[in-house]
């Protein structure tokens, strides 16, 4: 009875510090400290879990803590490793081991009721099932999303003719397959259903364009999230359930949030077909042409002016930019220019990308303006400094009707009394097409690479 209270006790401790831990996640500031919170709440979940009397039964202690000790270092070295450009491929790759291990857990419970070694439910077959399905999903597509993201495969490589149409057909197959084992249940028909379930899962990612791999994560992830709830079931493991529960929830709203931010709908992404034709490298639309500045002048501007708004993008990441844009900021702050940063939802290629990057550099967090905040800001802003984003400040999402990112809200610089570009080229961003913003009259382009263009701003403002 004791034990029993001491091990709900436990459970609802480390209930709590979930829901706690990811509340503290939605600020930079309370960020590292909510992630530690989960981690406690995650290692009294283990150690309670480890004192069920199912567990001391079995007395797999050597197995279990060999393979927390492997898994910890890996994760450890990984993560400390880990680029923060390279974070999407990451939370990829643990998110498919988690799929994983749900598939391990499902058939191996599975495998006991099938060779009379214990005795499932017809509930519990059905859950173990949906556990296989989802959990097999999770890992292939995780995979395949990785090897996108890292450059380890290309779209054209794993997509066939006709592959959404075949993916329908493949679900129909796997969905079918699976209703067929539930109702006639054996080891190998469970083994056929997880091996279509983990061809669908791979299938089901193969033909989404590779930029919109985030997307994917993020909905992969809240599978991984189902299908750890659905083993909480089978195990009759309440904290198992209730860390499923808030990662299949925390999943499917960041997909959707990152759907909303791009005006998309998830079935928009899933089917692909996003992004324009335009790959004009030139400094030239017809009879538009893109005005230039030179550092000398860009400094001085800079330099002179009361108020700068920086906008961040992903070529800020590519560049690795963020230190010397704070060593900007600092020289300007220093001779009485208000430095702001206008962030927008999806700038960048994953959620916070943006503010992870500018935390980086130690940019304070009061800095940093919401998309309503900077856009109301940049009216009264003297110059707008935009290093290496593109799709978030177009204003074809405004006044063309025609554009695949109409509708999307974007930071509307063209209200600043000027605009400084830093990119390499006249190239697009994610979406694929051109942006009106680079021929507009208060614009002008300084082409480089981001760091080393602000490396060279930073030179030139120190000489004034
Ligand atoms: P993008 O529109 O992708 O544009 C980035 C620009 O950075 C490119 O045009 C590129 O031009 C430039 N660039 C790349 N490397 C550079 C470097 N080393 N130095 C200077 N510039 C460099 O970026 P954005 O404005 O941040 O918009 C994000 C896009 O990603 C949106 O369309 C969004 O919908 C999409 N998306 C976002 C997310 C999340 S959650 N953030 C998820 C999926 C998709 P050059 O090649 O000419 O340099």
């Amino acid at each position: 009875m004791a034990f029993n209270f001491f091990i709900n006790l436990s459970y609802l401790i480390g209930a709590v510090a979930f829901v706690w831990g990811l509340r503290l996640l939605s600020s930079p500031d309370s960020a590292r400290r909510g992630n530690l919170l989960a981690g406690f709440g995650m290692a009294v979940a283990i150690i309670a879990t480890m004192l069920l009397p199912m567990a001391r039964v079995a007395n797999n202690y050597a197995w279990i803590i060999g393979g927390m000790l492997v898994g910890g270092l890996i994760g450890f070295i990984t993560a400390k490793r880990v680029k923060m450009t390279a974070m999407p491929q990451m939370v990829s790759i643990f998110n498919g081991l988690g799929g994983a291990c749900a598939v391990v857990l499902a058939i191996a419970e599975l495998n006991n009721n099938y060779t009379g070694m214990s005795e499932m439910s017809t509930g519990g077959i059905g859950i173990a099932l949906f556990t296989l399905f989802i959990g097999g999903v999770a890992f292939t597509g995780s995979l395949l999303a990785f090897a996108k993201l890292e450059g380890l495969v290309w779209d054209s490589t794993v997509t066939l003719p006709y592959h959404n149409i075949i993916n329908i057909i493949l679900l129909l197959v796997t969905v079918a397959c699976g209703i067929y084992t539930f109702v006639n249940g054996s080891l190998t028909l469970s083994i056929v259903f997880m091996v279509l379930s983990l061809l669908y899962g791979y299938s089901f990612v193969a033909p989404i364009g590779g930029a919109d791999m985030p997307v994917v994560i993020s909905l992969l992830n809240s599978f991984t999230g189902l299908s750890a709830a659905a083993a909480g079931l089978i195990y009759n493991n309440n904290i198992m359930l209730v860390g499923g529960i808030l990662v299949g929830a925390s999943g499917t709203i960041l997909t959707v949030l990152m759907c909303e931010a791009m005006n998309r709908s998830l079935l928009n992404v899933l089917i692909g077909g996003f992004g324009g034709s335009s790959t004009s490298a030139k400094g030239t639309d017809g009879d538009q042409v893109a005005k230039e500045v030179t550092l000398n002048d860009a400094a001085i501007q800079l330099f002179y002016s009361q108020s700068v708004m920086i906008v961040p993008g992903y070529g800020l990441a590519v560049a690795q930019a963020q230190k010397v844009c704070k060593e900007m900021d600092d020289l300007l702050e220093a001779n009485g220019v208000d430095v702001k940063y206008a962030i927008h939802p999806v700038a960048g290629r994953m959620p916070g990308h943006m503010n992870v990057l500018l935390a980086e550099a130690d940019v304070p967090y009061p800095k940093l303006l919401d998309l309503e905040d900077a856009n109301s800001a940049l009216k009264n802003t003297d110059i707008v400094v935009i290093v290496g984003a593109n799709d978030v400040v177009n204003p074809a999402a405004e006044d063309d009707p025609g554009s695949p990112i109409y509708g999307m809200p974007v930071l509307k610089v063209w209200d600043a009394k000027n605009i400084i570009v830093l990119k390499r080229s006249m190239r697009p961003g994610y979406a694929g097409i051109q942006n009106p913003l680079f021929f507009h009259e208060k614009n002008k382009m300084l082409f480089g690479d981001a760091k080393d263009s602000l490396g060279k701003l930073v030179g030139e403002i120190k000489s004034l």
